[in-house]
């Protein structure tokens, strides 16, 4: 897969392309990435690519222009069949569209903000699509664009060595639970026995239901998805209720 990047600070993307999957991935040539740096295509002498708000206001804008010039020379090099912005105000980036982005393949130009963000108009003309990584904001889109770029990476086929992206948080609907290695006690603190009872079954139903615990305490609002789409057993259900009757998540999740 392709990706061409438009940033004001290509280096930030070592962190991506020189460590650990996306590393691996990158020189087993599953992704590439090219950066293109929006002062390479000013025309003064300064290599301005900001200016100030029209309607005043703090900080300045990116301008329009060398942004747009840069996803021109994107689709001149062969890339760029979508081109997405990061910004707050975009849609909120899911396991649903991370991996409709790896299935589709092919290329996709992210363009990252700074400043106070990008003139609309470049959104508005040059752009298919914003997304957002959360609900806070951040100085520049470029941990943003890492971000989308590691979550996409690591579902291209080769990328992981084992299958474990199956299991993973979203992917069932609920959150991954907690995982445990050596030593068997830690700081007295034990690992759970069904972990070492070497039953695989029972192994399954308790990873379930703390599947289920962790999902009911920290994104209840994912029990209801869950629910509501019928991807809940009877099993589930009762462990739920259980769950809440301990009071180890709030009654709201159990049925
Ligand atoms: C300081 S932010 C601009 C914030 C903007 N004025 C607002 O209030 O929505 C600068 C750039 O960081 C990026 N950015 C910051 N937070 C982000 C987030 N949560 N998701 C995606 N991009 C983000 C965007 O590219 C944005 O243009």
């Amino acid at each position: 897969m392709r990706f061409d990047v438009v940033t004001l600070f290509p280096a930030m993307f070592a962190a991506i392309t020189e460590h650990g999957i996306t590393r691996r991935a990158y020189e087993l040539e599953l992704w590439t990435l090219t950066t293109w740096n929006p002062r390479n295509f000013t025309t003064d002498a300064h290599r301005t690519v900001d200016d100030r708000p029209y309607g005043g206001g703090p900080g300045m804008v990116m301008m329009a222009e060398p942004l747009a010039q840069a996803i021109e020379a994107v689709r001149q090099d062969g890339g760029g069949a979508q081109v997405i912005a990061l910004a707050p105000g975009g849609r909120p980036l899911t396991d649903a569209m991370v991996r409709r982005l790896a299935e589709q393949g092919g290329s996709l130009a992210l363009v990252c903000g700074r400043y106070e963000g990008i003139d609309q108009r470049f959104l508005d003309i040059c752009v298919e699509e914003v997304v957002s990584v959360g609900d806070f904001v951040m100085s520049g889109g470029e941990l943003a664009a890492m971000a989308l770029i590691d979550a996409v990476v690591r579902q291209l086929p080769g990328a992981l060595k084992e299958a474990s992206a199956a299991e993973e948080s979203f992917v069932t609907g609920l959150l991954d639970g907690p995982h445990y290695t050596r030593p068997e006690e830690w700081r007295s603190q034990a690992v759970p026995q069904v972990l070492l009872s070497g039953h695989h079954r029972d192994i399954e139903a308790w990873r379930r239901r703390e599947a289920l615990r962790v999902t009911a305490r920290n994104r209840p609002e994912m029990i209801r998805a869950a629910r509501a789409e019928g991807r809940l057993t009877a099993r589930d259900e009762r462990d739920l209720r259980e769950l809440a009757h301990m009071g180890a998540v709030g009654t709201q999740s159990a049925a």
